[in-house]
């Protein structure tokens, strides 16, 4: 939800910015800028609608130079996505510019109270604000840029990650971050700043993660200086990260999505290297607090979108094997409703960015009132790690594309290690069990190589979805998760509707959809209540439905049925999601593609949100 990067030190600071800006454009695409005070001490500010080529076409032949600057690219929250809204916002004296990610909430107040005195406002957004207010308080006042910057900081509410630059002060930028994530690199002689790390790991792998609530001071020549909004200084780490520019490269395929998908061989085997050791299922994380799991009254997971369907299989897994009671709940709905918490709960906040908003809230609300808090994410040192009692990370590297694939295989890993570990301890599932579902653990990496080979099936399936207007998704049991993430991928990257339903509720209801305009995608693999799902399956026929369906290899009776069937390898039934979402995720890859859907960065959406 917007991408800050800041450049200070002896290299031409642009073209570090553009190419951070690139690496950044996920995290929102609807306008991008740049600041730059050149060696004359000017503050050229070039900003533009749109993608950042299309800052790099409106910057082309003006004044680049510089080696200090902050650019910017925006998920629009105040005020339509324009020119004028852009980032950096300059104040009205033309000293200070500034980029933002995070959403001031008392902006009208502070902008009335400037209007008063006199300030001009070119933008409706709430950065400007924040802009105008520091060069307000520094003409006053006379304080300097760090002072002024801390001032207004004491003064705004709501959330920011900022970087101000100051003409009078060319050596110098100012950085602050409250609820939204800003990480400082450090180089030989020079700085960066980045929303993640992902513009920085080309120069440098040493990185400081600024705590919730600090300002850095980066000063050429001088060590960064990191102090509370009070002024207190704290002392710091420096922490070397292990992620590599290959990492963020699309390695030759045309999108970062299907680069994702079709790693999640690897990426699984990332996820369980070091967790399955010699047959065992190995989690120091969980171990170390063993019997407050083993203990457990009851599980709540907490999550959004994605991470929060990966969560819905975990409920499925660990009620099953381990035989605790798990609830699920949007963190958007968890952090306002009142949620009766007790002592003995435990609470697990999934995410993939670590960084969304409404989980981060979910996380202090459970904390609040006594909850432990283990969360699952995948980027390492970001906020809801932090802000959690323990972590699970499902080390699957950086994930780029917006729709979330290779992040929801290991969440559900994650979950399922989880619950056969407890399930086991608990003396609920057998040792013969137990061996079994770690065999099946081991063989998802190659099970899931064997379904990404089965890729023309799969296109040939998108064919037949890309002109429906609605498509319905059904699953039963352990799939109805993969039923609506199957859904929530297709809507997301392709703009059809869809929706995902446990098969039986259909006749409740949806059913009266059913038309020949209306596929419906059925996740038909083999599980105790498939022969009940074939009903369903009968049941959408008999109306002239046309079923897509996934199936296990060997499947006789839906591939007799459907129009279309693609084969997953048998797995136990607790894993079937994990396999049984692949071929959704390239369905929807190619119904984009074939629709020329902009698949990595679908309209409206942005990888890490970061407001409410
Ligand atoms: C969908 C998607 C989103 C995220 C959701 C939570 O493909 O990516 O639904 O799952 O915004 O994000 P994280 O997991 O970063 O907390």
């Amino acid at each position: 939800m917007c991408g800050i990067v800041g450049y200070i030190g002896k290299r031409d600071a642009y073209p570090i910015l553009i190419k951070g800006l690139h690496r950044l454009e996920y995290r929102g695409y609807d306008s991008a800028g740049v600041a730059l005070i050149n060696p004359q001490q000017v503050l050229n500010v070039y900003k533009s609608q749109g993608k950042v080529s299309a800052l790099e076409d409106t910057a082309r032949s003006q004044d680049l130079t510089g080696s200090i600057g902050i650019a910017h690219t925006r998920w629009a929250t105040h005020g339509i996505p324009n020119h004028t809204n852009a980032h950096p916002q300059v104040s009205q004296n033309g000293r200070i510019a500034i980029v933002h990610n995070g959403i001031i909430e008392n902006y009208a107040e502070l902008k009335a109270n400037l209007l008063k005195q006199g300030v001009h406002f070119n933008s409706d957004t709430d950065t400007e604000v924040i802009a105008q207010q520091i060069a307000y308080i520094q003409e006053v006042e006379h304080l300097t840029m760090v002072e002024a910057v801390r001032r207004t900081l004491q003064q705004a509410v709501g959330s920011y990650a900022i970087c101000v630059l100051d003409n009078a002060m060319p050596d110098t930028i100012v950085a602050a971050r409250k609820g939204s994530p800003l990480v400082v690199g450090v180089g030989d002689d020079e700085y960066f700043l980045g929303s993640d790390a992902s513009p920085i790991i080309e120069y440098t792998q040493r990185i400081i993660y600024l705590e919730d609530g600090e300002m850095v001071v980066l000063h050429k020549g001088q060590k960064p200086q990191i102090s509370d909004l009070e002024g207190h200084e704290r002392p710091y780490s420096i922490q070397h990260i292990t992620m590599t520019v290959d990492d963020l490269e699309k390695g030759g395929y045309p999108h970062f999505m299907l680069k994702e998908i079709c790693e999640q061989p690897q990426s699984l085997a990332a996820c369980m290297r070091s967790r399955l050791v010699e047959n065992e299922i190995c989690l120091p994380e969980v171990d170390k607090d063993i019997d407050m799991w083993l203990n457990a009254r009851r599980i709540i997971i907490t999550a959004c979108g994605t991470s929060l369907y990966a969560g819905m299989a975990g409920k499925y897994a660990i009620e099953e094997l381990a035989h605790i009671p798990v609830e699920t709940d949007y963190a958007s709905e968890f952090r306002y409703r009142h949620p009766v918490i007790q002592k003995g709960d435990i609470v697990i906040a999934i995410s993939q960015s670590g960084e969304t908003a409404d989980t981060l809230a979910a996380i202090d609300q459970a904390k609040q009132n006594g909850a432990k808090v283990v969360s699952i994410c995948n980027v390492i040192g970001s906020s809801i790690p932090r802000a959690s009692d323990s972590v699970i990370y499902t080390m699957v590297g950086p994930e780029i594309g917006v729709a979330s694939t290779k992040a929801f295989t290991a969440q559900v890993t994650v979950l399922m290690m989880i619950a056969i570990l407890l399930g086991y301890r608990k003396g609920v599932i057998t040792e013969s069990r137990y061996r079994s579902l770690v065999n099946e653990l081991q063989a998802l990496p190659q099970k899931a190589s064997e379904i990404i080979k089965r890729e023309n099936t799969i296109r040939d399936m998108a064919q037949a979805i890309s002109f429906a207007p609605n498509v319905l998704y059904i699953g039963r049991g352990y799939n109805y998760p993969t039923a609506l993430e199957g859904a929530l991928k297709l809507k997301e990257i392709s703009y059809i509707h869809a929706e995902g339903y446990p098969a039986a509720e259909m006749k409740h209801g949806p059913i009266a959809l059913i038309s020949q305009d209306m596929p419906v995608v059925a996740i038909a693999t083999d599980s105790p209540i498939y022969d009940k799902l074939v009903s369903n399956i009968q049941e959408i026929r008999a109306r002239q439905g046309h079923v897509m369906a996934i199936v296990t290899e060997g499947d006789k009776k839906v591939s007799q049925m459907a129009d279309k069937t693609v084969c997953i390898p048998a797995t136990a039934e607790c894993l079937s999601p994990l396999l049984a979402i692949i071929p959704l995720q390239l369905l929807s890859y190619h119904v984009a593609c074939l629709k020329g859907c902009n698949v990595d960065q679908p309209r409206n959406l942005a990888k890490s949100v970061t407001v409410e």
